[in-house]
C-alpha cells in the first residue's frame, strides 16, 4: 500500500514535469534566433537545471559608483529595455490627466549608447495619440530593470535603486535620415520582436528631446543633471553587448 502511494506520488511529479516541458520546447522552436528570444530560452533552461548553482537573478554588471551622476544616469538608461512613458491624456474621460504607458526603449545600439531614448510607435497607441495633441512627456527607467536592486535586497523605491526621469518633448524622426536608420536598427537589435509587429500599423520612430534630467540616486534628495553634459558623455560601457555575446555563445554550444 505504502509503495502504491509512493508510486502515485512519483507519477504526479513526472506528470507535472511533462506538463511543464512542451510549451518550453515550442518556445525554443518558435524563437527566431535573435538575442531576446535566446535570452528567455537560456534563462528558462537554467532555471530548470542548474538553479542551485547559479544566482536566480542574473543581473548585467554592477552599476557605476553612485557619486558619478552622469555615468550612472547613462548606465540606467542604456541597460533599460523598457520605460514608463507619461503623457497628458487625450482620452475623453480623463482629458488633461497624466497617463502612463510601458514602451520598449533603446538609447542606441548595444555597442553605441547615445543617452537619447528612442521608441517605436504606432499612431493608434495611447502614447502616440496623446503626443499628437501635446508632445510633452516624461520617460522613466529604473535600475531595478537589471534586477540589481532585488539582488541587493533593495525595494524598488529605495533611493539607492536609481531611477531616472527624463522630461521633454517627443519628436517623430523623419524616415530616411541617418538618425532614423540608426535608431530603427537599434530598436530592432534590442527588441527583435518588433520586426514581427503588424506591418499595417504605420509604425514610426520617435525620440525624446530632453529638457530636464531628474534622478533619484542614493540618499540626499533629487539630483538634476545638466542635459548638455549628459549627452556629451562618451559612454563606453559594454555590459549589454557582452551579455548578448555571452548568450549567443552559450546557445551556440549547448
Ligand atoms: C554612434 O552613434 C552616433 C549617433 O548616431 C554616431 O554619430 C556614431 O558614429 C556612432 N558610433 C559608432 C561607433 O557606431
Ligand atoms: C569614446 O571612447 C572610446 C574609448 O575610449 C573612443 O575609442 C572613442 O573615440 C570615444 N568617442 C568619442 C566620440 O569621443
Amino acid at each position: 500500500m505504502k509503495f502504491q502511494i509512493f508510486a502515485a506520488l512519483c507519477l504526479l511529479v513526472v506528470c507535472a514535469e511533462c506538463k511543464y516541458r512542451p510549451p518550453e520546447l515550442t518556445y525554443h522552436q518558435d524563437s527566431n534566433h535573435h538575442g531576446r528570444h535566446r535570452e528567455n530560452w537560456v534563462h528558462r533552461d537554467e532555471a530548470n537545471e542548474i538553479s542551485t548553482v547559479r544566482p536566480r537573478n542574473n543581473y548585467r554588471s554592477d552599476p557605476p559608483d553612485h557619486t558619478k551622476l552622469i555615468p550612472m544616469a547613462r548606465y540606467v538608461l542604456h541597460n533599460a529595455d523598457w520605460a514608463s512613458v507619461a503623457t497628458i491624456s487625450s482620452l475623453s474621460a480623463i482629458q488633461g490627466f497624466p497617463f502612463s504607458n510601458v514602451k520598449s526603449v533603446v538609447d542606441g545600439s548595444l555597442a553605441n549608447s547615445t543617452g537619447i531614448p528612442y521608441f517605436y510607435m504606432a499612431p493608434a497607441d495611447f502614447t502616440a495619440r496623446d503626443l499628437t495633441r501635446n508632445s510633452r512627456a516624461t520617460v522613466q527607467v529604473s535600475l531595478e530593470e537589471t534586477r540589481y536592486c532585488e539582488n541587493q535586497k533593495w525595494d524598488p523605491e529605495d533611493p539607492r535603486c536609481t531611477r531616472l526621469m527624463l522630461s521633454g518633448k517627443m519628436k517623430r524622426l523623419k524616415e530616411g535620415t541617418p538618425e532614423y536608420t540608426f535608431a530603427k536598427a537599434a530598436l530592432f537589435e534590442r527588441h527583435p520582436a518588433m520586426a514581427t509587429w503588424p506591418a499595417d500599423h504605420a509604425w514610426f520612430v520617435a525620440k525624446l528631446k530632453i529638457a530636464q534630467i531628474a534622478m533619484v540616486d542614493w540618499f540626499g534628495g533629487a539630483k538634476y543633471i545638466p542635459v548638455k553634459e549628459y549627452l556629451a558623455y562618451n559612454y563606453t560601457g559594454t555590459e549589454i553587448l557582452d551579455r548578448a555575446n555571452k548568450l549567443h555563445t552559450e546557445v551556440t554550444y549547448v
